[in-house]
């Protein structure tokens, strides 16, 4: 029976590259795709960019340019790293789009009106100076339990204390340093606690889909259980309700007739995943409404790591049962990748940049292969060892599949003009090529892929058995003198042996969607990509064998993981900086700032406070450590450079709006003085410096 699928994977913010933890997702997922249309299923496979929240808005900010204008940067730099993995969505949109804010707003009026929606006035952090609400990764304080300095708003990196922001003694506001205030406004929220809303999740979580499928994996059950109880009377469900509102300014989406209210980020983001699927079956003339009734027998995938469950197996679910929309059939669930066994930093990512890997000319394909032959259907992680890697592509990949067709098609090419065939029973060798790749495609299914290329290995090291055990290369001594029997039992070893190497190419499509095409196209004149049926097609005729893939140089790790050589130190005191582009330095705006007036700080020997006109029709004050080195007289009237994009920082003595530039020795114990910039004669007040 053919199924219709709408598969997805988490939607990525959109200020910041791909890292190898996405890819690994997109790989994990477009490796499930494959092989479903290889059954001839219908599959949906959308993707986009999560482009709304307060990070994004500062962030944009920062930088003086609009949150569009930076989610578009990141957008243009998507398809290298999809088509470098050989990734293939069908459409790849943004959370902030048309269809998005339709969709989300029609869901949260409906939800509205069916009474999951209530309101309360709550207190929270206020930064003052930037006139916003502060998410707790903005503001930093004193830990309450360890009295660790510069510790986050929710939890202490050092004792592993969990608090509210509330809690911080001396809190801060990473923004503008300033002492946040305690402001009440109003909130609305999606009731969660609504007892239709947990009899729901719990039918919801525990049951199966139409193809008889479990929603959820049994560990990712387990921990829903955590939250909802099991639905006996000792164990109540303890859901609290979810803030879902957001006060201005904030990038974002409006709520219907609230007026400076948007939706909290979570709100809409997976609500991305049908603004998507939307836009895509706009282009392509499909009925989205009929595919995602809730009746319809599309089932919905959503391919997520393990620290956004909870997202997607409460809120999500509950979003669109109780807005009257279909409800997703499965989350496919994964763990976080790990480099040598380290964990990886959500902003640095891995020791892995997927754009290095692409640029060294390593082969996307590998990468594919190690991964699947890593990953299983359950929340594990999966550890990237350069060794193993090199192993399994070289050993395995290289030398037991690629080598069948090589030492096979050459005897076939030379002795018999490339055609094949088979001694004996053909049915037997095509039962025993459908009974392993039923076996591999049933583990794609479900996920187990480590499990599939397992079999697909242990096949053709019985390929290879036989085929050495056979001994062509002695069979095909003086063949062309050798009699018909001879010969045909030649022609017989080495058909099999691409048999075999035509099924296992099948098997592999999902995982090597180009090599297979090549060996499908290529060496056996097929005009169509494989499907699982082709993997009990016993070949008759291939064309001369061309070489198919590179084995992996061990070099290509130490290049994939060598930071760049330490430059030697300057006479600055301080070797030069790593390497940045165009892009990072254009992020630093600097000005021509003409010095109106200077002055002594009282209580500060470093300090000297400056009036600077930097050509807005305003002045800046900024707080300069340069007191040691100049009479304030000296400066009045004199231009100089000022970074005009710094954050204000909140000083003792009052808000400094940016920097004035100086040079030093980088030691501060080695006196060489302290000197200030100051531009050629001509430059104006406000001039960029490029
Ligand atoms: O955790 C994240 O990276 C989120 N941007 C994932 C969103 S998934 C979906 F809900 F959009
Ligand atoms: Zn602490």
């Amino acid at each position: 029976m053919s199924r219709t699928l709408f598969v997805t994977t988490a939607l990525p913010y959109a200020n910041g590259s791909f890292h190898i933890g996405h890819i690994m997702e997109y790989i994990q997922a477009d490796i499930w795709v494959r092989s479903m249309r290889m059954s001839g299923h219908t599959v949906h496979f959308v993707g986009a960019d999560d482009a709304h929240g307060a990070p994004i808005m500062l962030k944009a900010e920062s930088e003086g340019i609009t949150p569009q204008a930076l989610v578009a940067r990141y957008a243009a730099e998507r398809p290298q790293y999809l088509n470098g993995f050989h990734i293939e969505f069908d459409h790849w949109h943004s959370t902030d789009s048309a269809e998005n804010v339709e969709l989300s707003q029609d869901i949260y009026r409906r939800l509205k009106a069916a009474g999951f929606i209530t309101s309360r006035t709550i207190e929270q952090f206020y930064d003052p100076v930037k006139g916003m609400f502060l998410p707790d990764r903005y503001i930093k304080g004193e830990c309450p339990t360890c009295h660790a300095k510069e510790q986050y708003g929710d939890s202490c990196e050092v004792c592993g204390a969990v608090y509210a922001a509330t809690d911080l003694i001396e809190p801060f506001s990473t923004l503008t340093k300033a002492r946040p205030i305690l402001k009440s406004s109003e909130h609305f929220f999606f009731k969660l606690s609504d007892p239709r809303c947990v009899e729901f999740l719990q039918a919801w979580t525990t049951g199966s889909n139409a193809s008889g499928n479990k929603r959820l994996q049994s560990e990712v059950l387990a921990k829903t259980r955590e939250w909802l109880g099991t639905g006996t009377a000792d164990s109540e469900a303890n859901l609290a309700d979810w803030d879902i509102s957001r006060d201005e300014p904030y990038f974002g989406i409006p709520i219907p007739d609230e007026p400076g209210k948007f939706f909290y980020v979570w709100l809409d983001a997976p609500v991305g995943y049908l603004a998507s699927l939307k836009a895509y079956c706009n282009k392509q003339n499909i009925d989205f409404d009929a595919l995602l009734d809730p009746e319809s027998d599309t089932e919905q995938v959503h391919f997520i790591g393990k620290d956004i469950v909870y997202f997607h197996a409460l809120f999500w679910p509950a979003m669109l049962k109780f807005s009257g929309r279909k409800t997703p059939d499965g989350l496919h669930v994964h763990g976080f990748i790990t480099v040598s066994g380290e964990k990886m930093s959500k902003s640095r990512g891995t020791g892995i940049s997927p754009l290095r890997y692409l640029e060294l000319g390593m082969n996307a394909e590998w990468m594919r292969y190690y991964i699947a032959a890593k990953l299983n259907s359950h929340v594990e992680d999966v550890d990237f060892n350069p060794d193993d890697f090199i192993a399994r592509v070289n050993s395995d990949l290289i030398g037991k599949y690629v080598n069948i067709a090589s030492r096979a098609a050459n005897f076939l090419s030379k002795h018999f003009e490339g055609k094949l065939a088979y001694l004996g029973d053909e049915q037997t060798l095509q039962a025993e090529l459908k009974h392993v790749t039923e076996q591999v495609r049933a583990d794609f299914e479900i996920r187990e892929y480590g499990r599939a290329i397992r079999h697909i290995m242990a096949h053709a090291d019985h390929i290879n058995q036989a085929f050495d055990a056979a001994q062509p290369w002695i069979m095909a001594k003086g063949i062309s003198t050798a009699d018909a029997a001879q010969k045909a039992a030649l022609q017989d070893v080495c058909s099999r042996a691409l048999a075999g190497f035509n099924a296992l190419s099948v098997m592999l499509t999902p995982v090597l969607p180009v090599l297979a095409d090549k060996v499908a196209r290529e060496l056996f004149g097929a005009n169509a990509s494989y499907r699982w049926s082709d993997a009990a097609q016993l070949p008759r005729q291939i064309s001369p064998f061309k070489h198919l893939m590179q084995r992996v140089e061990p070099k290509m790790l130490d290049d994939l993981f060598e930071p760049p050589a330490a430059p030697a130190v300057t006479p600055g005191g301080e070797a030069i900086a790593d390497a940045i582009d165009i892009k990072d330095f254009g992020k630093i705006d600097l000005r021509i700032a003409k010095i109106i007036n200077c002055e002594e700080v009282d209580g500060s020997d470093k300090l000297l406070r400056l009036t600077l006109d930097v050509g807005e029709g305003r002045h800046r004050q900024v707080f300069s450590g340069i007191k040691a080195a100049y009479a304030p007289a000296d400066l009045v009237g004199k231009l100089t450079v000022l970074v005009a994009n710094l954050a204000p920082r909140k000083m003792r003595f009052g808000i400094s709006e940016g920097m004035v530039l100086a040079a030093s020795h980088s030691d501060d114990k080695v006196d060489s003085g302290l000197y200030i910039l100051e531009p050629w004669p001509g430059a104006q007040p406000g001039m960029r410096i490029n």
